[in-house]
């Protein structure tokens, strides 16, 4: 059982992480500036509100975890603001030594091994553009980071979000730094199924200082 910190927990990706992650038997808290619904709070895992800039909360969560993961987007007030706040996350999580993972989006995969990244592709969406450079940001500061700081970063599929959620099926592979495909061109991941491949991550580390992802 791994006590399990995820920052964003009450979001798409983080709902289904501390979902998973309950499911399993750890102890998962949530934290978000807002609570769930009841109906939509994960039986057994335990909900703090407040802001991810307000460090002092934000430091005691770290230190109160095995393992912390972002599911935080760059969106609303932290646009622009999410590369400082997982760069103080890394920095306490390292002192503290407590293990990072980080939800990140699929623009900073390569096309192809040694390729341009997909959010430098003429197509990729003008509108997820900055939300995808922020992230991809937050993936070059972890690979500078000192080795003391264990740390793993997922790309979900390029399908992957909210307006395509899927269903849970346990089956999915996992890639490295460039982006999978199925047969016919496509990229998902369901939530659930994403989730599951981070909490597995957790319970036997298999990228340490690494990306990865997850698509079917
Ligand atoms: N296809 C793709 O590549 C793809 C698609 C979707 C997402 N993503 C990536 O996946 C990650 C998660 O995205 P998502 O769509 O799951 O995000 P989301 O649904 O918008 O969830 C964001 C979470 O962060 C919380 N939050 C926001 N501001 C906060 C603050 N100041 N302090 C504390 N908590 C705060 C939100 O709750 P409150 O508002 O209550 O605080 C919510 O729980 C991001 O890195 C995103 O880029 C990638």
């Amino acid at each position: 059982m791994a006590r399990i910190t995820v920052l964003g927990g009450t979001g798409y990706a983080g709902s289904n992480i501390v979902k998973a992650a309950a499911a399993r038997g750890h102890q998962v808290t949530s934290f978000s500036r807002t609570a769930p619904a009841p109906a939509d709070a994960v039986a057994g895992a335990t909900y703090v509100t407040g802001n991810v800039f307000d460090e002092v909360t934000l430091d005691g969560l770290i230190d109160s975890a095995d393992v912390v993961v972002s599911a935080l987007a760059p969106r609303g007030e932290l646009a622009g603001k999410t590369r400082e706040v997982l760069s103080h996350v890394a920095e306490y999580a390292a002192a503290a030594k407590v293990r990072v993972g980080v939800v990140g989006g699929a623009g900073s995969l390569q096309i192809s091994p040694g390729g341009i990244r997909l959010l430098d592709t003429r197509q990729f969406p003008a509108a997820f553009k900055a939300e995808a450079v922020e992230m991809g940001s937050v993936l070059y500061d972890l690979r500078a980071s000192d080795a003391d700081l264990d740390w793993f970063f997922v790309s979900p599929a390029s399908g992957f979000g909210s307006h395509a959620p899927g269903v849970a099926t346990g089956v999915y592979r996992l890639g490295g730094d460039v982006v999978l495909s199925d047969d016919n061109g496509k990229s998902e991941i369901s939530g659930a199924d994403l989730a599951d491949a981070i909490v597995k991550e957790i319970e036997t580390p298999a990228h340490v200082r690494s990306r990865f992802t997850v698509a079917y």
